[in-house]
């Protein structure tokens, strides 16, 4: 699949998701086979721009190519100068987020809130695309609501704007997170344009990403929620999509080893305070994704989380990871 110059090397895109997918994690996931992992939403507002948030989201040291930022806005000038300054510090690729549903991102008349007004949606759209130099890419839902299915229509007008790609979560805003994605629901987007099209929501296993490929008609698969403790799942799809072959999780000492390498960049993008709490979250997913491939009773599971995720002390915290790592190895 193709965006601009860019080949992807696969058709399985991780899901930029606040507050995980920070650069540490994206590097992971790309170095398992994740065809694409765009930065976390940065906002368009470049004066929030100097707060130490914003700033780590937009470093981009080492990521390998091409390299996407995602961009939240309501205003055109704002995106398009937006676009402007990550395109000069690096950004490959800009894509537009018409697909939060959080309320913060929403009141702000961005995110999915964008979808109630396709012509406020597409003065975006246009100005970001004529500012950016590289490949732009929208990420949307189906609608506001199902009264308002009208990601077919914003697809559309947005291809002919001069998007690149289109991903679309099979959610309605309103549904927030709850039910189930509607792959069969993109399929309409896809009658729609012929940019690639991602199809996106509830893809676990790797039956879902077939099903959601065959429903919707899409060129590829993103995963979001899935990969969390499990950054090698993207590419484990992508290895099946292009061989048939479904590979087991990396052995735990494989899993062990990632997860603490993940621990010690965390700490050091982020700094200690911010680190500690924004690591603890993957520590606990880690151990979750551990658990399920050795097989391990819940009960056990509960014990080593409270165990490690009590821990202030990195030294510590990786002492008791090993640990519950071993216990879950001996348990197998
Ligand atoms: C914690 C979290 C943070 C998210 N942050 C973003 C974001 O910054 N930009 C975005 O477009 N979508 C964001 N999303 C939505 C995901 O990209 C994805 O569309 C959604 O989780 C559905 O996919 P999944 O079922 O595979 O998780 C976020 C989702 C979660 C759970």
């Amino acid at each position: 699949m193709r965006i601009g110059p860019y080949e992807l090397s696969s058709t399985v895109l991780l899901a930029p998701m606040a507050g995980v997918t920070d650069r540490p994690f994206r590097q992971i996931a790309r170095a398992f086979g994740a065809g694409l992992a765009a930065s976390e939403m940065i906002t368009s507002d470049v004066r929030l721009w100097s707060t130490k948030k914003t700033q780590r989201r937009m470093d981009h040291i080492g990521e390998p190519e091409p390299r996407v930022v995602q961009l939240a806005g309501a205003e055109p000038e704002a995106l398009a100068e937006a676009a402007r300054r990550n395109v000069d510090l690096g950004a490959q690729i800009i894509d537009i987020n018409m697909g939060c549903p959080s309320k913060y991102v929403a009141v702000k008349q961005s995110g999915s809130a964008l979808m109630r007004d396709l012509d406020h949606a597409l003065t975006l759209i246009e100005a970001t695309v004529g500012a950016a130099t590289v490949p732009v890419t929208l990420k949307m839902r189906l609608g506001w609501d199902d009264a308002s299915i009208n990601a077919p229509e914003l697809a559309r007008r947005a291809e002919a704007a001069g998007v690149q790609m289109v991903t679309v979560h099979g959610r309605t805003r309103c549904q927030f997170y709850k039910g189930s994605a509607d792959w069969e629901a993109v399929r309409a987007v896809r009658d729609a344009i012929s940019i690639p099209l991602v199809v996106n929501g509830d893809i676990v296993t790797f039956d879902d990403a077939d099903a959601a490929r065959r429903a919707s008609g899409a060129d590829a698969v993103m995963i979001g929620r899935a990969a969390q403790g499990r950054p090698w799942l993207p590419g484990q799809i992508a290895r099946y999509f292009a061989t048939g072959e479904r590979t087991a999780a990396p052995p735990l000492s494989v899993q062990l080893a990632l997860i603490c390498g993940l621990y010690e960049e965390m700490l050091e993008h982020h700094g200690l305070r911010i680190g500690l709490r924004h690591a603890r979250k993957h520590l606990g997913w880690a151990l979750d994704a551990a658990a399920a491939s050795a097989g391990v009773a819940l009960d056990t599971l509960k014990r080593w989380r409270a165990n490690v995720l009590t821990s202030e002390d990195p030294v510590a915290a990786r002492a008791r990871l090993a640990e519950a790592f071993n216990a879950f190895g001996a348990a197998a």
